[in-house]
């Protein structure tokens, strides 16, 4: 078959400068749920509307993992969803039906499509249908005397007081002989409120020649949800989170609230792993067996090894955490951080490009950055790798087996070697010797009865 998949409108409604079709729901954009979903089905021929968006649109969907040539078509200017199919009609391939979906229906399902699209005797026109509770917005579905068969589909904007409350209602996405459709979206006119050339109105000339319309009841509404404005944005994400929370729980996840659970990306896990309420998972993120994620973490392209607990409120991002570690509450693990197993990190430690060898802690209120630290290593409350000399970035090393007080600097490059302590409040600038003790504090001066000047 061909697919079209309208994507040219305006998107007025959202009231954005971001073109409509690239509104993310789940961290991807609505066009690319549609263009993935056409692409499930095997057709012949994907074609996308487009419009001043092209460049936006062929951008974000170059990089798609799909083994399918996409073809875009420009409509310029945009006078409705009819005349973005007749825009379409001369690429179309006539010795195959074809699809047309929209792109802001992001959540449709294959399953849901192959119901559509069965073979029927040409000509045909067949249309994806809903009953909703709340059909404003939503063109409306006439069926004629028996009810069996449609009769035309009304806009809202066009509709009388009966025909709005109609609770039968066009998805957009329609499966139609090819010929008939060129034909009948060329009959297509703009009499009416809007003076947009509609698509539905085909639905009108498929009757005048006799033609049975056949309605397919979409069984899971939620699926046909369009997207026009920013509140539809955010109940059709709702519901795109909510499926894929279900779908978690019942593979055994333990998520608190499935109501305060989102995923952007592709998240696994193991055995037992408890997600308290708020938590946000983006790109691809893996979790081990028996995990603990408190609340308000956001995790991102990263990996987390058996029986840790990320504590709340913890921000971690391109990171690899290992087993039987403690993180946060509060900690904040930037990119290329690798903590190994039985590791600490505590509130307030903000770490970017470091290794954490086994059994290390750094507990309080500390920035470790492109630093390689050792095992059995304790970082004192405030200690700072200073990394950064305004120009370049450089290397702390700290290796296994020691000991840096509280509220030290290590000014990078520097090591500190095996077994080392370095006293709380140092200033360190040098490499310390293995197993010794290295501290840069100002003698402390005690003035004995000193008296306070007196506040005039
Ligand atoms: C449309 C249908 C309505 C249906 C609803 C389902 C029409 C006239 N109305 O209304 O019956 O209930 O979808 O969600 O078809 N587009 C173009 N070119 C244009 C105009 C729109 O490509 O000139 C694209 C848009 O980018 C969008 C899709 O077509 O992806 C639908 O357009 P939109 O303006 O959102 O139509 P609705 O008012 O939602
Ligand atoms: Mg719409």
């Amino acid at each position: 078959m061909n697919i079209v998949i309208l994507a040219a409108g305006k998107g007025s409604r959202m009231k954005s400068s971001l073109t409509k079709v690239l509104h993310q729901i789940g961290g991807k954009p609505m066009i690319t749920h549609v263009v993935e979903t056409a692409a499930s089905l095997r057709p012949k021929k994907i074609l996308v509307v487009v419009s001043e968006n092209r460049k936006e649109i062929e951008n974000e969907l170059k990089n798609l993992n799909i083994n399918f040539q996409i073809k875009f078509v420009d409509q310029k200017p945009t006078l409705g969803t009819g005349h973005a199919v007749m825009m379409a009609s001369p690429l179309l391939d006539e010795t195959c039906n074809t699809l047309i979906l929209f792109g802001d229906v992001p959540l449709i399902s294959p399953g849901s499509l192959k119901k559509l699209c069965k073979e029927s005797n040409q000509p045909f026109l067949r249309v994806l249908t809903a009953i909703v509770e709340n059909p404003s917005g939503y063109g409306r579905i006439i069926r004629d005397g028996n009810e069996k068969l449609i009769k035309r589909c009304i806009e809202e904007k066009d509709a009388n007081k009966t025909e709005r409350n109609t609770k039968e209602i066009n998805t957009g996405i329609m499966y139609v002989s090819t010929k008939n459709l060129i034909d009948w979206v060329d009959k297509i006119d703009n009499k009416n409120e809007q003076h947009e050339y509609y698509l539905p109105q085909i639905i009108s000339h498929a009757n005048n020649e006799n033609i049975s319309v056949f309605p397919v009841l979409t069984i899971d509404v939620n699926e046909i949800l369009g997207v026009n404005s920013p509140l539809q944005k955010s109940n059709v994400e709702r519901i795109f989170q909510k499926k894929y929370a279900k779908e978690f729980c019942e593979k055994g996840l333990e998520i608190s609230d499935i109501n305060r659970f989102d995923v952007r990306g592709n998240l696994s896990f193991g055995k037992g792993v408890k997600i308290d309420i708020g938590c946000l998972f983006i790109g691809e993120v893996s979790i081990g067996n028996e995990v603990i994620i408190e609340p308000y973490c956001v995790i991102k392209n990263t990996s987390i090894g058996n029986h840790t607990i990320v504590k709340a409120f913890t921000h971690i991002e391109n990171s690899v955490v290992g087993s039987n570690s403690i993180i946060g509450p509060y900690a904040r693990l930037r990119a290329n951080t690798e903590i190994e197993n039985n590791c600490k990190i505590g509130n307030f430690v903000e770490t970017k490009n470091i290794e954490l060898g086994a059994n290390s802690k750094a507990n309080h209120l500390s920035y470790l950055g492109d630093a390689q630290i050792g095992k059995n290593v304790n970082i004192g409350a405030g200690t700072i790798t200073c990394n950064y000399d305004g120009n370049k970035k450089h290397k702390t090393t700290i290796e296994d087996d020691s000991f840096i007080g509280s509220n030290s600097e290590l000014i990078a490059p520097v090591t500190i070697k095996k077994g080392a302590t370095v006293g709380a409040g140092t200033t360190l600038c040098e490499d310390v010797p293995e197993k010794s003790l290295s501290t840069s504090r100002a003698k402390q001066v005690n003035i004995i009865g000193w008296k306070k000047s007196n506040k005039s």
